[in-house]
């Protein structure tokens, strides 16, 4: 297992040791979560999970998980997913796997979430990870240009690429298109996050402001840091 991989675990570990029997737990997506829903199956805990994709959904009912429907349930709890970047504040960029919107529905859903990574995603600024934009697939390309412009405004001068496999757009769970902005540096993310939002055909960002209460992040000598915003 490479270093970082041993860093997610044990950060998905840390945090499946926060569950406690019959909570509402919401499952995140990505490789870290994955650790996160094995150690948490593990447990064996009596507890209700809401999926933030169907590929969490799959690995969670192979591990006998009780799961649930967002908005079937009381409140969630806790909601434990991996992030592409935490940068000041806990600041997140996520999205990388696709799952960037029903990822934030279910966040904002829950009481407290807990970001959990490896130690290379804790970055100074946020930005050097291309920041994924869900887009409808109606009139994609008409959207991408009014994004080209909302990313200039905020002082951006990038243009974001259709996510692609095979040549074809990349789907996602919802049936959208995901456009990435390789931004480089953001300076004000809320600005970047408001000016996105208000273009006409953007679902959502990868921006995760003001959302996570704790990060749990792998450190290079096997423990585990807790960073608050
Ligand atoms: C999924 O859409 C993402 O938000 C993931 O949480 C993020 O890409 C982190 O993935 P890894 O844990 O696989 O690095």
């Amino acid at each position: 297992m490479s270093d970082a991989d041993d860093q997610k675990r044990a950060a998905g570990e840390a945090a499946a040791a926060l569950v406690e029997a019959g909570m509402v737990v919401g499952l995140g997506t990505g490789s870290t979560a994955a650790w996160f829903i094995r150690a948490l199956a593990g447990r064996g805990l009596d507890v209700t999970c809401v999926c933030t994709s169907r590929v969490t959904g799959e690995l969670a009912a192979s591990l006998g998980l009780k799961l649930a429907g967002l908005g079937e349930t009381g409140d969630i709890d806790l909601t434990v997913d991996g992030a592409d970047e935490i940068g000041p504040g806990l600041s997140l960029i996520k999205g990388g796997g696709g799952a960037l919107l029903r990822e934030k529905l279910v966040w904002e859903a829950s009481r407290r979430c807990v970001v959990i990574a490896d130690a290379a995603k804790h970055v100074k600024k946020l930005g050097k990870f291309p920041l994924p934009i869900e887009v409808v697939a109606f009139g994609h390309a008409t959207t991408a240009l009014r994004i080209c412009d909302a990313l200039v405004e905020s002082g951006l001068g990038v243009a974001p690429r259709l996510r692609t496999r095979d040549g074809e757009p990349v789907r996602t769970d919802g049936g959208n298109f995901i456009y990435d902005a390789a931004c480089g540096a953001i300076e004000e993310p809320a600005a970047l996050a408001a000016a996105l939002k208000s273009v006409t055909g953007v679902v959502d960002h990868g921006l995760f402001l003001d959302l996570a209460d704790q990060a749990l992040i792998g450190a290079a000598d096997g423990g585990v840091t807790t960073l608050e915003p």
